[in-house]
């Protein structure tokens, strides 16, 4: 039997990383590709980015499906926002850029959105029932909402707002290392934004992702919420398996 496989991409604030994954196991079968992203975060810097981590994992010419996962709204190909990444983003046919870019197709995603995906596929949501919420705790926050399995795609509860700012600007990850907050200090801003999501939305389970879901044993005991609270069992290679395995749903 031929393992079925894509390749995943996932672009973030800070990185860009890639990998090939087994879309039966949901796991990766490469190694992990990371570039930085490029300062600025403009259209042709992050195209030329993703073209170096794919001849990296000598996939440029590969015609194994392709996913790409992007840190801002996506709908129908376009990108409708841009938090942490170059203005230039905003209203912007970015699945055709891409295409064109690469030459050949892709499935375009947003970040935290793959990251749900894989996680309700092959993860820490796999046969949850009700609603799960998947945040990443990165640059910005993202998330992604699954109900019973589907994905209502682009939630953006990164977006929320806290004194007139979009709340990730005071609580993501990147809020942390740039105050140098303790665990116990950052742990008190996450306590604020899980509380008044759960109190919105009832969820039955979170699942926390992003890079800082490998310490979940610093932060999650410190948060007291009802609703259980568990980090993503993909950490952060959730998005690249989430993007592929979308990517491999059209083949
Ligand atoms: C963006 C989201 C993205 C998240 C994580 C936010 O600033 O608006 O689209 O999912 O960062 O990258």
């Amino acid at each position: 039997m031929t393992t079925s496989r894509a390749i995943g991409v996932d672009i973030g604030g800070t990185g860009i990383k890639a990998g090939i994954v087994d879309l039966d196991k949901g796991e990766l079968i490469s190694s992990r590709v990371r570039v930085s992203t490029p300062e600025g975060a403009e259209p042709k810097d992050v195209l030329a980015a993703v073209q170096q981590v794919l001849e990296t994992l000598e996939v440029a010419d590969s015609d194994l499906p392709l996913g790409v996962a992007f840190p801002a709204i996506v709908k129908r190909g376009m990108t409708l926002s841009a938090a942490n990444i170059s203005p230039l983003w905003v209203n912007f046919e970015a699945e055709k850029f891409f295409e064109s870019g690469l030459g050949r197709d892709i499935t375009f995603v947003n970040d935290a959105d793959a990251a749900g995906v894989a996680e309700v596929r092959h993860g820490a949501a796999r046969g949850q029932q009700g609603l799960t919420i998947l945040t990443t705790l990165g640059t910005g926050v993202g998330s992604a909402f699954l109900y019973e399995g589907v994905l209502i795609p682009n939630t953006e509860l990164g977006h929320l707002k806290r004194k007139d700012k979009s709340i990730e600007k005071w609580m993501a990850y990147s809020a942390k290392e740039r105050e140098e907050l303790s665990w116990k200090q950052w742990a008190k801003r996450l306590q604020e934004f899980y509380a008044h999501v759960e109190f919105i939305f009832s969820p039955d389970l979170f699942v926390v992702g992003g890079g800082v879901s490998k310490h979940p044993d610093e932060f999650l005991p410190l948060l007291d919420l009802k609703t259980p609270i568990i980090p993503a069992v993909h950490r952060n290679a959730a998005g690249i398996i989430g993007a592929a395995s979308l990517a491999g749903d059209g083949h």
